[in-house]
């Protein structure tokens, strides 16, 4: 996804762009450009494709002295990536870098164009440098246009704009998109999207809230709130880069756990649009003759796709078999043309998936990957792919990859959905505004991780975990009985509720622990007396519902139970933080669990 960087101070503006550009490059992108105001003249450049080509085209340009500029990597969504679309973006006399969603650009810009602005880009952000030029023209004060510009916009954005009326001040503002504003100790001004970019570069530094704004001069930085001006709320920034990286939390699975918000919202975005899903990747031809999906993927990814079969089938009532790929390859499978072939892989280099995909593609089958690893082995190998955009995933028990896999195939239901007519306008609208929720519910309270830390002390022991659940809880209980087994070593299992009473109920004694998944939204009265039998034979339970259940030992209580998916997305976190806590109390290594490798690319 996109990233963000500033400057200004004395040293070379163009390298500490380029450097922080590079500090984001994990997040994905597409083209890369800056732009440098120095002595009253603005110089620009952009290039398709890696840093490289950036630097290339800047070879030849330096600064010299106190100047400034700003920097962007993006990751198309309105237009295709090319030159033109890359950031920054130009007016008359002001340019912008801006990340996020512009969702009123259109009727923005149809006014615009009736006032005689040419527009270069297909983006949405050009409309953000054209606003701030005409408010300027009217109100003379840079100031008064940049608070009138934002005050116009609606959806999410963090903006840097720099502009040749004001040549000593960077603007910026921040609604829903990350910011950070830093200096270092020679009081120079650094922004970044994320701090991987401003370590080692600022010392101190603020994380600007939703709806600041403001401006930096070598003066310092002043950031506004509703017109008032706001104290600055400074922090130091670890020159460390392994803390940093950390944000400040002990794990890399912690923190992932924690950002999940933010890479589910950069998942739809761009493609969660107000009546449909749009898939700039896809072409509604491609599901031509298709009437079956077959998702084929290994571990966390499997899950991902055993709960996505639900929706399939329900929403686009398309016939849907999920398989491991490593029993896949040597079952000689059927395949037939009429079905879509699905790999689902967070590194899109796992062996088993890897060569599931050369054998769809060798019958001849249309393929489709799900990954989160641009220009891996799988997204080269497969006819197309949808990125799940969740940035870096650095835990090996993954968690965010899980999430945005589960959104991204939730969104391809919903978009077969469309293309089949399996579903009415409404019933995709209320889809639609259940996912724009889903980053809410998915959000990690201090009172919720807390809750869970103090719980944990009570489920080191035992002989063994069933995480149990229906429907599609049935996947998200393997899943979390997956994430407890990598990081604490204690033996876990996904069941289905409904399934316990053929076998498995025979382990249920006190020592035996059934984390119980008991949405509101399906099948609760199902689930419930599968619960009480497990309850009847004296196995501890720690039930997970937004509905008192009395029988529970203990009892965590979700909050968001308007629609399945948010049920599934609270319950996912919930589970995840289990078993880090488990972990945690155990003494093990979060990140890096014994045996297990982020990559797998042996059979
Ligand atoms: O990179 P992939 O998604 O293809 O990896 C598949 C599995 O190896 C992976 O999900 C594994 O199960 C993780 N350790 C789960 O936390």
């Amino acid at each position: 996804m996109c990233g963000i960087v500033g400057y200004i101070g004395k040293k070379e503006v163009k390298d500490i762009l380029v450097d922080g550009l590079r500090e984001l490059e994990y997040r994905g992108y597409d083209s890369a450009g800056i732009a440098v105001l120095q002595d009253d003249e603005i110089k620009s450049y952009k290039a398709v494709g890696k840093l490289k080509n950036l630097e290339d085209k800047t070879k030849d340009f330096a600064s010299d002295g106190l100047a400034m500029g700003i920097g962007h990597t993006r990751w198309a969504t309105h237009g295709k990536p090319t030159e033109l679309n890359a950031h920054p973006h130009l007016g008359e006399f002001s340019y912008v870098v801006h990340n996020g969603i512009i969702e009123n650009y259109q009727e923005l810009k149809s006014s615009l164009q009736k006032d005689g602005v040419k527009f270069l880009s297909q983006t949405d952000t050009e409309v953000i440098v054209h606003l701030f030029e005409k408010n300027y023209k009217e109100l003379n004060d840079p100031m008064s246009a940049f608070e009138k510009t934002i005050d116009t916009l609606h959806g999410a954005y963090a903006v840097l704009l720099i502009t040749k009326v004001d040549p000593e001040k960077i603007y910026f503002a921040k609604h829903g998109s990350p910011m950070i504003v830093g200096n270092d100790d020679k009081g120079d001004i650094h922004f970044g999207s994320s701090d991987a970019a401003l370590i080692g570069k600022a010392t101190e530094v603020i994380y600007l809230d939703d709806g600041d704004y403001g401006y930096t001069s070598q003066e310092g930085i002043s950031i506004f709130f509703d017109k008032e001006k706001k104290a600055l709320n400074k922090r130091a920034l670890t020159g460390d880069k392994i803390s940093a990286q950390k944000g400040g939390f002990r794990f890399f699975m912690e923190k992932e756990i924690y950002e999940q918000g933010e890479v589910l919202s950069d998942t739809i975005i761009g493609r969660v649009l107000d009546e449909k899903i749009n898939f700039e990747e896809l072409h509604e031809s491609f599901f031509d003759g298709i009437d079956e999906i077959k998702i084929c993927a290994c571990g966390t990814s499997y899950n991902s796709g055993l709960a996505c079969a639900y929706l399939f089938e329900r929403q686009a009532k398309i016939k849907t078999v999920v398989e491991i790929a490593s029993e896949f390859r040597y079952k000689e499978p059927l395949m037939t043309k009429n079905t879509l072939f699905v790999v689902i892989s967070q590194s899109g280099e796992t062996a088993d998936t890897l060569e599931a995909l050369k054998m769809a593609k060798r019958a001849g089958l249309k393929t489709l990957a799900i990954c989160n690893v641009d220009n891996s082995s799988i997204v080269r190998l497969a006819d197309h792919t949808i990125l799940a955009r969740a940035g870096i995933e650095k835990g090996v028990a993954s968690t965010k990859a899980f999430a945005t896999q589960v959104m991204a195939m939730w969104m391809l239901s919903i978009y077969v959905a469309q293309i089949k007519n399996t579903m009415s306008k409404d019933e995709i609208k209320s889809e639609l505004n259940a996912m724009r929720h889903i980053p809410n519910a998915v959000i990690v309270s201090d009172k919720l991780h807390e809750k869970i830390k103090r719980l944990s002390k009570r489920y080191l022991h035992g002989h063994g975990f069933f995480f149990i659940g229906r429907d599609m809880f049935f996947p998200l209980a393997l899943e979390g009985a997956l994430k407890l087994k990598e990081i604490s070593y204690l033996h876990a299992e996904g069941y289905p509720a409904g399934e316990m009473k053929h076998g498995p109920i025979a382990l249920a004694d006190s020592e035996l622990f059934t984390i119980a998944l008991m949405p509101k939204t399906l099948h609760y009265d199902k689930v419930k007396s599968n619960v009480e039998e497990l309850s009847a034979r004296d196995s501890t339970i720690l039930a997970i519902s937004p509905l008192e259940f009395e029988l529970a030992d203990d009892f965590i209580k979700t909050t968001h139970c308007e629609h399945p998916m948010s049920e599934f997305f609270e319950m996912m976190v919930i589970t995840q933080l289990l078993a880090l806590e488990v972990s945690v109390r155990l003494g093990n290594d979060v990140d890096m669990p014994r045996n297990l490798a982020k990559s797998v690319t042996v059979e």
